[in-house]
């Protein structure tokens, strides 16, 4: 018994150019996509305003891939959550693992984005998940714990806050977490929101990302806490359709 709307974003990563981003556009404007499924695409920043223009479907919204914590400033090569909203760009994935690890985001920094994004206006996909050392070391819940406790410590409403599960090791792997694993890894990580936010946590939307394909997607259904996917690679392909239907 739950009323969370199944999510599925497309995070594009730095891919894509005019012509095959015009093509996934055009490839989700021509389908007859569910009714129900909130789905939100993050081409590369360049891309974003052309794609926003040209996206048709009501249930289709564009996401930046990242943003900074100040409106504006001597602050070269950085993205503003303002000049976002300015534009219409209604969402922002932050804390992907790939900003975490390659671009050394703490923390710290990936909560004040947050803090500043939802400040902004802007609604935020917020991607936590272990490396494979650390899932080896046991430490899966303590590593989503800690990315959530640094958000949890600053932003008290959680209303416009997606949470994405990536485990590292799962994404563009071809080896995607099983829908039992991820269920429980949810389950936990709504718990532990529940103790800090209450029951706030039951309408916080939980996504798994790593390697969902249009051929997997359909293994998570009946996953209560999995309520949604953030798929990479295959969100540049025509199967991401496949995955946005995958609950019908
Ligand atoms: O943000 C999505 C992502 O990291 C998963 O990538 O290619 O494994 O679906 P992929």
């Amino acid at each position: 018994p739950q009323a969370r709307q199944f999510f599925v974003g497309g995070n594009f990563k730095m891919n894509g150019s005019k012509d095959s981003i015009q093509s996934i556009v055009q490839n989700l404007n021509s389908a007859s996509l569910p009714s129900n499924v909130q789905v939100v695409i993050a081409p590369p920043a360049p891309y974003l305003v052309w794609a926003s223009e040209h996206n048709k479907q009501p249930t289709v919204e564009v996401a930046a891939q990242n943003c900074y914590d100040k409106a504006s400033g001597a602050y070269t090569g950085e993205v503003s959550a303002v000049a976002l909203r300015d534009l219409g760009i209604p969402w922002v994935i932050l804390g992907h693992s790939e900003r975490r690890i390659i671009f050394k985001e703490s923390d710290e920094l990936i909560a004040s984005k947050t803090k500043f994004a939802l400040d902004s206006g802007l609604k935020v996909i917020l991607c936590i998940g272990e490396t494979l050392e650390e899932k080896k070391a046991g430490k899966t819940l303590e590593v989503c714990k800690r990315q959530l406790e640094a958000v949890l410590d600053v932003v008290s409403d959680w209303t416009n806050i997606v949470i994405a599960y990536e485990p590292v090791w799962a994404i563009g792997t071809g080896l995607a977490a099983t829908a039992d694993d991820a269920q429980e890894i949810h389950k936990e990580i709504r718990k532990f929101l529940s103790t800090a936010i209450g029951s706030q946590a039951e309408s916080v939307r939980i996504l798994y990302g790593g390697s969902v394909s249009g051929k997997n997607a359909k293994d998570f259904r009946g996953k209560d806490d999995v309520d949604g996917f953030l798929v990479g690679g295959a969100s540049l392909k025509p199967e991401f359709v496949d995955i946005i239907k995958s609950r019908e």
